[in-house]
């Protein structure tokens, strides 16, 4: 059973992982009537490149007006004025406006089956390679095959990532070797308070290395598909080491959370219900994301698998902070009732320090990298993945550093005096709701 289900996933895996690739896409139309395709988007700089081949091309009605079909570059604003131009009746189909870059229609094909050409783009901007179809009797069945590329240099070399993106890999190996510098950092930090480390501590460390290793996988895919237009393999090890990454983390959070090996052994039921939600949802989450980056934006079904992995990231989120809740719920109440006040209110402090610290991390890396992307222009974009990187960078430093393994075990030991001074801010504790 388990090994049939393990194999169902892989193979599910890998054929998500033989769609199309990055930069150079295919795409197969077949007796499509619909008016708009849109295939892919790319940041162009001053010398900006469209390679666009297309073959077996087949018609339903040879005998049209073919000067209303073919492909066409557009910029999102100088959509939003061809739309208009099509409401006032200025135009009656959009490869007429002079808003869009005309790159070739059916009318030059002299019926040939396939075409190609070379566009050069030369105004920087950000622009959506697009199909149009005015003819609504026409169905078109082709394959297209689009490149999209810059030139850089005197050298002329392609550079395949998109203009925003193209420092992506150098940004992704400097995180990288910085998480490599810190995994440094904690074995030293285990080795010298070997006598106080917890099994979770080598989990951390785990975590980080992981970590490391997917941003090192992330940067050679990226700068592969800046070489040469497709993933190749790389993808596959950078898809691996994310899922691994995504779900020791997730377990990481819970498991701090639930105070396992600081406070307690052992996994109460309810917590071991949260890892049994994570860890799976976590799986689809993966899934979805391959999805999502392997189709494009005008990949058929994007928008259902961003909106499962929008929702399956979500219930994750959300589900561990129950852990810590139920944490800081629990030290209150211990709290309340043995005499320890002191040691308690520490941990209290810490647990809610954690709390907020996860919230934060969550709504920075979802919503404000979110809201960087869309507001950034296409030339920035690279700003989103510093910023989410860094609010990362904190949040795995700042747990490394509040839960490091202590020079004197006994988690929390304080004097009496102390203790006095715990139990009177603890009644203060207690009006202060969470
Ligand atoms: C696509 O078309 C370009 C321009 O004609 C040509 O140089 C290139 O070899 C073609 N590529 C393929 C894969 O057919």
């Amino acid at each position: 059973m388990g090994v049939s289900k393990s194999l169902v996933f892989c193979v599910l895996v890998f054929q998500l992982l033989s769609l199309s690739s990055a930069a150079i896409r295919f795409n197969e139309i077949r007796n499509d009537n619909r008016p708009i395709i849109p295939f892919d988007e790319f940041g162009f700089t001053h010398r900006g490149r469209l390679e666009l081949n297309v073959s077996k091309i087949s018609l339903s009605n040879p005998d049209l007006d073919f000067s209303k079909v073919g492909f066409f570059l557009c910029t999102h604003d100088s959509w939003l004025h061809v739309l208009q131009q099509l409401e006032d009746g200025e135009i009656t189909c959009v490869l007429q406006s002079d808003l869009i870059k005309q790159v070739f229609t059916f009318n030059n094909l002299n019926g040939k089956s396939e075409y190609s050409t070379i566009y050069s783009e030369n105004d920087a901007d950000q622009y959506t390679l697009v199909f149009a179809n005015c003819l609504q009797q026409l169905k078109v069945s082709m394959d297209v095959r689009s490149a999209m590329y810059n030139l850089e240099g005197r050298s002329n070399n392609r550079d395949y990532l998109s203009a925003g993106k193209t420092i992506l890999p150098r940004i992704y190996f400097l995180f990288s070797l910085i998480y490599f510098i810190l995994a440094g950092l904690w074995i030293h930090v285990l080795y010298r308070k070997r006598l106080t480390v917890f099994r979770i501590h080598f989990f951390m460390l785990a975590v980080v290395v992981l970590k490391a290793v997917n941003l090192l996988c992330e940067a050679e895919d990226k700068s592969y598909i800046k070489r040469t237009g497709s993933a190749h393999g790389w993808d596959v090890l950078f898809y691996m080491f994310s899922f691994l990454k995504g779900i020791t983390l997730f377990t990481l959070i819970v498991l701090i959370g639930t105070g396992w090996s600081f406070l307690k052994p052992y996994l109460q039921d309810k917590e071991k219900k949260v890892l049994m939600i994570v860890i799976p949802l976590q799986v689809v989450a993966n899934i979805a994301q391959v999805v999502i980056d392997e189709t494009g934006p005008y990949g058929q079904d994007w928008i259902t698998w961003k909106q499962v992995f929008l929702l399956v990231d979500v219930v994750c989120c959300c589900a561990v902070l129950f852990p810590i809740v139920w944490s800081i719920k629990n030290l209150r109440e211990a709290a309340r009732t043995d005499g320890k006040a002191a040691v308690n209110l520490m941990k209290l402090t810490l647990f809610r320090q954690y709390y907020i610290v996860v919230i934060c991390y969550i709504y920075f890396t979802r919503v404000v990298v979110y809201a960087l992307e869309t507001i950034t222009s296409y030339k920035y974009l690279w700003t989103s993945v510093v910023a989410g990187e860094l609010a990362t960078l904190a949040f795995y430093v700042f747990t490394g550093y509040k839960f490091k393994p202590e020079a004197h075990n006994p988690y929390f030991v304080i004097d009496d005096e102390e203790e006095e001074a715990a139990a009177e801010a603890l009644k203060l504790e207690e009006e202060f709701e969470l």
